[in-house]
């Protein structure tokens, strides 16, 4: 079956918080959080899903009067990964911020994240400063920076 993208719905908080669970170690959202970035926050949490399983999300959050978006998180399934999700996720995410009116995105992502570290980079993000003891388990994070270009018409 083929993939599908969409905007996620508070049903897809079960779905969620079992990605994260499996995705992340530290840090995860809680599904509190789900709830609300789902409901209340000034972002988009996208999904990402084939015959009606969770494969992946991203959370772009906005802020009032500022142009630039963050990817608050990003997440495969790990049965998924290595065939372009996180990428194609990225990409939704950045046309998300432009549509938005955002003219960058900006991001954070652990020192000790190579994976992550490679798809940012690879695809236009620049790192601009280091954050130490960032995470709960005290790892540093780096923030990357990329400028969001309107294709033009
Ligand atoms: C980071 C993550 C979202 C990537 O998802 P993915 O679907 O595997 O990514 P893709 O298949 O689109 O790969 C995109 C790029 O990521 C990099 N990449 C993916 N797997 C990699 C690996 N095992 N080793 C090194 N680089 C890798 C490569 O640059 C790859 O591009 P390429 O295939 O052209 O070389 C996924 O690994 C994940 O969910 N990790 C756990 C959660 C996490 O770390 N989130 C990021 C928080 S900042």
């Amino acid at each position: 079956m083929t993939l599908s993208f969409r905007v996620a719905t508070p049903a897809d908080v079960p779905g969620l918080m079992a990605l994260e669970q499996h995705c992340f170690t530290t840090d995860r959202l809680s599904s509190r959080s789900f709830q609300w970035m789902i409901n209340r926050a000034h972002g988009r949490l996208w999904v990402a899903e084939r015959d009606g399983q969770l494969l992946g999300y991203a959370l772009l959050l906005f802020r009032h009067g500022s142009a630039l978006a963050r990817l608050y998180s990003i997440a495969v399934a790990q049965a998924a990964r290595g065939g372009g999700l996180g990428l194609q996720l990225l990409a939704r995410m950045e046309d998300c911020a432009l549509e938005h009116g955002c003219t960058a995105l900006r991001l954070e992502v652990r020192t000790d994240n190579p994976v992550a570290l490679t798809l940012y980079e690879r695809n236009g993000y620049r790192r601009f400063a280091l954050i130490d003891d960032y995470y709960a388990d005290h790892t540093a994070a780096l923030r990357l920076e990329k400028p969001l270009l309107r294709p033009p018409v």
